[in-house]
């Protein structure tokens, strides 16, 4: 191989992201793996919308098989968010042979154990680091730096876009609609931001954390999930009388009774860490046996932050693909369900 072709699904927040490190760090990038990283096709719906980049206006298409059909591409990057057609994008790509890059949460929380397998047996890279926490590490994490561990629990903040609502109502006396507008202005919610206030982004997160970390197969529908449209007016104020912070806040635990997993708001003292987590920053705190307490803490969403974890899944794609391990995982997660709420 004397380079390595893209086929970029989306030229979003998050897409156009990754356009531009793979354009700006291209020599970095070229030095480290031995052979320029380009990106081949990219997918958009909107043909005619204005897009500052320096990629040609060939290289856009808005017909997926063009990219997923084109035998030059080595690896799908697929960052054009929703669930069924990027699941079957995803599908088709591993089916297809080739590796896939996603940031996907939507897809992973719901399909992830199924895709994971599908990778495995198609022999191809499926790495999804950008689906929680943006541009912290969190996956390789509990993936490889903690893998020995036996994890306990998890707890943080993993939604950047609650977090920027109510650091701004508290810090700023603004209102919840305009500090979601704001949110949005800035590539930070959701498509759909339900997602963000009623907490199922989050859920979906700790869906993937809790599954990684108790090696088992946690589903959304096990998550206890209670939105921050819960958060009554004055709720702040109060709060902040008597020296606490409110934030959307993730966790799991795995005790006797089995896992459980759960997103609400929740009152932090102010000397908390996570009460001064401010803005579209996101922390979490992971509990291993051996390891004891490690936090986490980063931006947890936004353009470039979450393109450094995708281009960091296409690094290590491009690595195996590269020396002809694609698809080996050291620590390949083997699923099963232990839920002890499961009725199925
Ligand atoms: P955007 O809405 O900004 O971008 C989506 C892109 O995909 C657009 O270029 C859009 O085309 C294209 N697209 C969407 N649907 C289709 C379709 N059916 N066919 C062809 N093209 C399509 O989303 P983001 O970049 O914000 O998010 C992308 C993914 O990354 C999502 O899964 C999201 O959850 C995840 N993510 C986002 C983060 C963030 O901070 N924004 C952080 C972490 C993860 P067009 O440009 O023509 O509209
Ligand atoms: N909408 C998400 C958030 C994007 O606000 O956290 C990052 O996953």
């Amino acid at each position: 191989r004397n380079e390595i072709n893209i086929g970029l699904l989306g030229f979003g927040v998050v897409g156009s992201g990754v356009a531009k490190i793979l354009q700006d760090h291209q020599e970095d990038l070229h030095h480290k793996l031995g052979v320029p990283v380009k990106i081949k096709k990219v997918l958009v719906k909107n043909l005619h919308k204005n897009r500052e980049t320096t990629l040609s206006l060939e290289t856009f298409t808005d017909n997926l098989y063009e990219v997923l059909e084109d035998s030059s591409i080595d690896l799908i990057v697929e960052v054009m968010g929703g669930t069924f057609d990027a699941k079957e994008a995803i599908e088709s790509s591993l089916r297809a042979g080739k590796g896939v890059v996603t940031a996907n949460k939507d897809v992973m929380a719901e399909f992830g154990p199924g895709l994971l397998k599908l990778a495995d047996e198609n022999k191809c890279d499926l790495f999804y680091e950008a689906s929680v926490g943006g541009g912290i590490p969190l996956i390789r994490t509990l993936e490889d730096g903690l893998a020995s561990d036996r994890i306990r629990a998890l707890t943080g903040i993993v939604n950047g876009t609650t977090n920027f609502i109510l650091t701004k109502m508290k810090h700023e006396k603004m209102s919840y609609e305009d500090a979601l507008a704001e949110a949005t202005a800035l590539g930070f919610a959701e498509a759909d931001p339900s997602a963000d206030v009623d907490g199922i982004d989050a859920a979906r997160k700790m869906v993937i954390l809790a599954s990684l970390s108790f090696s088992t197969e946690v589903r959304l529908g096990d998550v206890f999930v209670r939105g921050m449209k819960e958060i009554q007016e004055g709720d702040l104020e109060l709060a902040e009388q008597f020296g606490y912070t409110v934030k959307l806040a993730g966790s799991a635990k795995k005790n006797e009774d089995g896992i459980e997993v759960a997103v609400e708001p929740v009152f932090f003292p102010n000397s908390h860490p996570l009460a001064s987590v401010n803005n579209e920053f996101n922390a979490v705190y992971i509990y291993g046996d051996a390891v004891g307490e490690t936090m986490f803490y980063g931006p947890g969403a936004g353009s470039m932050p979450t393109a450094t974890s995708v281009t960091g899944d296409i690094i290590a794609a491009c690595r195996n693909l590269l020396l002809g391990v694609n698809g080996k995982r050291l620590h390949a997660p083997q699923y099963e369900r232990k839920v002890k709420s499961d009725s199925n």
